[in-house]
């Protein structure tokens, strides 16, 4: 991407809280920016230079914007896209009865841009920039627009009453697409703000906004339910969870926020059901902690599923603990899952570079030749003899870079349980056309 900045042409459909924020401000980065809206109301007050709604720095951006003559509004999204390299849709899109997310706004911008296109020289490019469920920009907007627009997701991360900070001190910008130059031109829009776009395919886009919001949620209520805990216990919340953010290598990063393998260990599933368990004791709910190891054992389930389904007759597991470089066995989830493929009479062999039968000693050998002789039996000491004699693999703990290596050489199919980096997808977006 160049460094000088050209500013756009841009139509942004929908004038609410969203819509009118990134107008305004997009029109203060010195694009040229029209608002469309079918609310009048919304329109002449844009026009007027005047915001429609309370939202902190947007009146004034608003006015200084129009009277410069980067931003005017219109109820024509015929008027609006004319001239617009970019048509950029924030209009609603509110849950239904059933909690599916209402779509007849989108659709009805989307054919209405759709009723533009014939006859047009100028190339539109269209960016979703409503939250929209991962697929919705193949499934619906495109076939829509029937290829004769480029179609981004450029989802938005503002929050109502600091929106227009959040705007210009962004803390994330995503554009989604399958064409390399489009999702640059989009990206570029953003350039004046000093803060790089991450790119990304469509679908990721979409589902980036989704695990935003599904994570700020899921944060309120895990500090919600430890400051409920705290309170009946006698313990001030909020220090607990000050002191809890103050680590910032394990607690408020991220440290356990990669989809990989189930949790086990000595600690986590033995803690949180003493929790659970004093927390019922003291007749608090806390749903969000409840459901954390049934949560566990539905991804255990899922696993399982997906080894079942594997077309393999000699399956190489690698790796025994329930993380990599320990021996400690307790509470594996491998161990649940060898268990569960023994049962359904699978053929298996298994290596775990830190669990060699013939050099562990004291507890844990003691707890393989007692407690889990049957896997123990299946134990390999290296590698290679699982490498050698396995049809597919599973990768249950993160390999080491020399065993990643040796995994690649094998040329056998890999179902990766942990999500290292063996089965990376490829780098998007990739196509240009
Ligand atoms: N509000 C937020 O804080 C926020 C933050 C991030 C993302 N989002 C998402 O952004 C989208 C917009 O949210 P919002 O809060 O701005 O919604 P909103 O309801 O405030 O605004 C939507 C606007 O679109 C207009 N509109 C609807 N159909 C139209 C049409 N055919 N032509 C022209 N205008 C039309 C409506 O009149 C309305 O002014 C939603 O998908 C929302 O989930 C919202």
């Amino acid at each position: 991407m160049s460094n000088s900045f050209t500013p756009s042409n841009i139509a942004v459909i929908g004038l609410g809280y969203v819509g009118c924020v990134t107008a305004a401000c997009l029109s203060s980065l010195g694009h040229i920016v029209t608002g469309v809206d079918r609310d009048d109301h919304k329109v002449s007050s844009v026009l007027g230079g005047v915001a429609p709604f309370f939202e902190p720095g947007l009146p004034e951006l608003v006015k200084e914007n129009v009277l410069a003559g980067r931003l005017s509004a219109t109820t024509s999204l015929t008027d609006a896209i004319k001239h617009a390299d970019i048509a950029l849709i924030c209009v609603g899109t509110p849950s239904e009865k059933s909690g599916n997310l209402g779509l007849d706004q989108l659709r009805r911008v989307v054919a209405e841009i759709a009723q533009n296109l014939p006859g047009r020289t100028k190339p539109l490019i269209v960016a979703v920039r409503s939250t929209v469920f991962p697929g919705t920009c193949e499934e619906i907007v495109i076939p829509a627009l029937g290829g004769k627009a480029h179609v981004v997701s450029n989802p938005e991360f503002l929050r109502e009453g600091v929106a227009v900070k959040d705007f210009m001190e962004p803390s994330l910008v995503v554009v989604g697409g399958t064409d390399r130059a489009t999702v640059e031109k989009v990206a570029a829009v953003y350039q004046p703000l000093g803060f790089e776009a991450c790119l990304v395919t469509l679908r990721t886009a979409e589902m980036i906004k989704y695990a935003c919001n599904a994570f700020h949620a899921v944060k309120i209520s895990f500090a919600n339910e430890i400051g409920a805990l705290s309170a009946s216990l006698g313990v001030d919340g909020r220090e607990v969870m000050d002191t809890v953010c103050k680590d910032v290598k394990l607690n408020a990063s991220a440290a356990y926020l990669k989809p990989g393998f189930a949790f086990g260990g000595s600690c986590l599933p033995k803690d949180l059901r003493a929790l659970v368990y004093r927390a019922s004791r003291l007749d608090l709910k806390l749903p969000l902690l409840e459901s954390s190891l049934p949560s566990n054992e539905s991804h255990l389930a899922r696993a399982i599923h997906d080894v079942l389904d594997l077309p393999a007759k000699r399956l190489g597991v690698l790796g025994l603990a329930f993380k990599e470089n320990t021996d400690d066995l307790r509470e594996s989830p491998v161990v649940s899952l060898l268990e569960q493929l023994i049962g359904k009479g699978r053929d298996l062999r298994v290596f775990d570079p830190h669990i060699r039968l013939e050099e562990i000693y004291g507890s844990n050998r003691n707890f393989i030749l007692q407690q889990i002789p049957h896997i123990g039996r299946l134990l390999q000491p290296n590698v290679e003899k699982v490498l050698d004699w396995a049809d597919h693999l599973i990768v249950a703990q993160k390999p080491t870079a020399e065993m990643a290596a040796q995994i690649a050489a094998s040329g056998l199919p890999v179902l990766d349980l942990v999500g290292s980096s063996l089965n990376k997808p490829a780098p998007v977006p990739v196509t240009t056309g």
